[in-house]
């Protein structure tokens, strides 16, 4: 398996993500984007987030780099007609998503690290992550196909592929087609450490990606699970080349974080999900207190070891002088 230490090197912006102490510098503001123009739709138990298209995202963008963002994670919403059972939207290169990575690049070169959800639950008319026949979830061929898609996210110019599915050895596919493609630069931020969570709520109404029968409990881990599973995980990703490894979600799982920070010897990311966001968004409507609340969890997830915090609230931190 090829390695490439490089690829967390390559840009300015690459190395300060990872190595700029601040945590501001750590966070990574996340985008759900969707086909058309002028649209800016607010999402159910998520105030501050919303569903744009790329002309709504460019601005933006323009507005949170100004406030200092540097770190964006993109996710695409799709339409239900641009859905089917093996996400072949995905693979035609005038995507929104691979349009608007082109659009970010373009009009930030290296000065912004782009990362790129990679998964199947958000174009497939089932909703899974994997696809699915005879109700099983099947995972070498959904492999073979988030590899073949991985390849238009690094050709659209994409940081990160974020790989979120929890297929087995999808790291090892997605890196294996960049070295075939010569995509040397292109690098792997693997949800490694993923929990079948009841925190990706908001998220799944966001993204229209709820599973249409069934759940995410044969890919996705048990929240029971101890931390041999998770460093097992964990130490797989690393092994088939993953750049950056995350632990999802953030608050109940911060000891799991620790242990993996600890152990794995690649730059640990967080994510502070969707249901913790709203948590946080609706338990208050004093600003003050809610900054209080923020920079505590922020804090949190920086003591346990996240080289990387990807949050809904990296936008309002930054605005408002809650994280330096
Ligand atoms: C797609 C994906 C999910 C999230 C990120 N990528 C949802 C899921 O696994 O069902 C959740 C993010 C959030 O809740 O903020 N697989």
């Amino acid at each position: 398996m090829n390695i490439r230490p490089r690829i967390n090197r390559a840009t300015v912006a690459r190395r300060n993500l990872l190595h700029d102490s601040s945590l501001s510098s750590s966070l990574v503001q996340p985008y759900f984007i969707v086909e058309g123009q002028g649209v800016n739709d607010s999402i159910e138990n998520m105030p501050g987030i919303q569903r744009q298209s790329i002309d709504v995202l460019m601005n933006t963008i323009h507005d949170d780099f100004a406030i200092g963002i540097r770190n964006v994670m993109l996710f695409p919403v799709m339409s239900a007609g641009m859905k089917d059972p093996h996400a072949t939207a995905c693979l035609d290169d005038t995507m929104h998503l691979y349009q608007a990575v082109r659009a970010i690049k373009e009009a930030y070169g290296d000065q912004i690290v782009v990362m790129t959800d990679l998964c199947l639950c958000t174009s497939t008319d089932h909703g899974h992550c994997g696809f699915v026949e005879h109700n099983e979830i099947q995972n070498d061929s959904s492999v073979e196909q988030l590899a073949r898609i991985a390849l238009l996210h690094a050709k659209a110019g994409t940081d990160y592929i974020a790989c979120s599915d929890m297929m087995d050895g999808r790291v090892k596919h997605i890196r294996q087609a960049l070295e075939r493609a010569h995509q040397h630069t292109t690098g792997i931020m693997s949800y490694a450490v993923k929990y079948a969570s009841a925190f990706y709520g908001p998220f799944r109404g966001a993204a229209d990606s709820s599973p249409e029968t069934g759940d995410r409990r044969t890919y996705q881990m048990d929240p029971r699970a101890g931390y041999k599973e998770a460093l097992l995980e964990a130490s797989l990703d690393e092994a088939e080349g993953a750049d950056i490894i995350m632990v999802k979600p953030g608050l109940p799982y911060l000891d799991v974080l620790r242990r993996v920070a600890d152990s794995i010897n690649r730059p640990t990311a967080v994510y502070n999900v969707s249901g913790e966001y709203s948590m946080v968004m609706n338990s208050t409507s004093d600003e003050a207190a809610r900054g209080a609340m923020v920079q505590e969890i922020l804090a949190s997830f920086q003591r346990a070891g996240a080289d990387i915090i990807v949050s809904y609230h990296a936008r309002e931190a930054l605005q408002n002088g809650w994280v330096v």
